[in-house]
C-alpha cells in the first residue's frame, strides 16, 4: 500500500500587489478561484488530506467552499506565510486521524501556494516521488532566464543603484511550490524557523528553514506553469494560457 500524503495550501494573503478588494485566494481565473485550482491541482496528483490557511477575516467564505470535503480542513492563517504554514502543519493530525489515514515520520507533506493554482500533476508528482524515494526535503525548481547581477545603493539616489558583481546564471534557479518534506522533517523545521523568528530572522521559503538546520534539500524540474499569479500581469497571462487549451497542453508537454 502506498503511503498517504498531506498538504497545506497556504492561501491566507491578502493579495496586496494583485490589488483586488477580496483575498488573492477567492479571486477567479476563468470563473474558478486560485485556491479551489490549487486545492484540487494537489488533490488530484495525490494528496489524500489538505489543510487551507485562509484570512481570518474571510474564514467563513473559505470553510462555506470545502463544506463538502471532509479530506479539506480548514485553519486561519498568521500574519505572515511562516505563520500561517505552521498553524497548517499543526492541523496535519487531526485531519489525519478523521479522515483515517496513516500518519507516520516520513509520510510526505507538500507545502503549495494558493497563488500556484495551475502547477501541473507532474512537477507535484515528481516531489510526492522524490519524498517517497527517501529523500527529506524536495522543492521544485526552474533555471533562470535573465543574467543576474548584484547591485548596492548609490546614496545620492533613491532609483539608481550600482552594479557590484555578477553571479554565474548556470548555477541559479528559481524556487517554486510545493515543497514537500518528510512530516518529521517539517515539524522540526518550522519548529526551529519560530525560533528564528523570535530573533529577528524571516526566510521566505520553507525548504530555507531545513537549510538553516544543515540538513540537504534536492531538487526536481518545476514547470512554468507554476508560475506565482502575484501582479496582475501574471493574472492575464495565466486566463491567456487557459483560454487556449493547445498552447496549455504545449506548456503541459515541456
Ligand atoms: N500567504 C499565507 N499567509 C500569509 C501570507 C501569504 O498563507 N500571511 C500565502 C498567500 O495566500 C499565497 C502564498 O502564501 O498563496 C504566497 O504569498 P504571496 O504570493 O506573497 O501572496 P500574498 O501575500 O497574498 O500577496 P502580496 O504579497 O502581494 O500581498
Ligand atoms: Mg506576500
Amino acid at each position: 500500500m502506498s503511503r498517504s500524503v498531506f498538504a497545506v495550501v497556504t492561501a491566507a494573503g491578502s493579495g496586496s500587489r494583485l490589488g483586488h478588494d477580496m483575498p488573492k485566494a477567492l479571486v477567479q481565473l476563468a470563473g474558478v478561484p486560485l485556491v479551489r485550482r490549487a486545492v484540487d491541482g494537489i488533490r488530484d496528483a495525490g494528496a489524500d488530506g489538505v489543510v487551507v490557511t485562509a484570512p481570518p477575516s474571510h474564514l467563513s467564505e473559505f470553510e462555506k467552499m470545502f463544506v463538502a470535503e471532509p479530506e479539506v480542513a480548514v485553519v486561519p492563517g498568521g500574519s505572515i506565510r511562516q505563520d500561517s504554514v505552521y498553524n497548517g502543519l499543526l492541523e496535519i493530525p487531526r485531519l489525519a486521524k478523521q479522515i483515517g489515514k496513516e500518519l507516520d515520520d516520513r509520510t510526505p507533506v507538500l507545502i503549495h501556494d494558493a497563488a500556484r493554482c495551475l502547477t501541473p500533476e507532474r512537477a507535484i508528482r515528481d516531489v510526492i516521488e522524490a519524498l517517497e524515494g527517501g529523500l527529506r526535503a524536495v522543492i521544485p525548481v526552474v533555471p533562470v532566464t535573465d543574467t543576474q547581477k548584484v547591485v548596492e545603493p548609490v546614496p545620492a539616489s533613491s532609483k539608481i543603484e550600482k552594479v557590484i558583481g555578477q553571479v554565474d546564471r548556470a548555477q541559479l534557479r528559481g524556487v517554486q511550490t510545493p515543497q514537500g518534506f518528510h512530516w518529521e522533517t517539517a515539524m522540526r523545521a518550522h519548529e526551529a524557523g519560530r525560533e528564528l523568528l523570535a530573533k529577528g530572522v524571516e526566510l521566505t521559503d520553507d525548504a530555507g528553514l531545513v537549510e538553516a538546520l544543515g540538513e540537504d534539500v534536492h531538487v526536481t524540474p518545476g514547470s512554468a506553469l507554476s508560475m506565482k499569479i502575484t501582479t496582475k500581469l501574471d493574472l492575464i497571462v495565466a486566463g491567456a494560457i487557459l483560454a487556449r487549451p493547445d498552447q496549455y497542453q504545449s506548456l503541459l508537454d515541456e
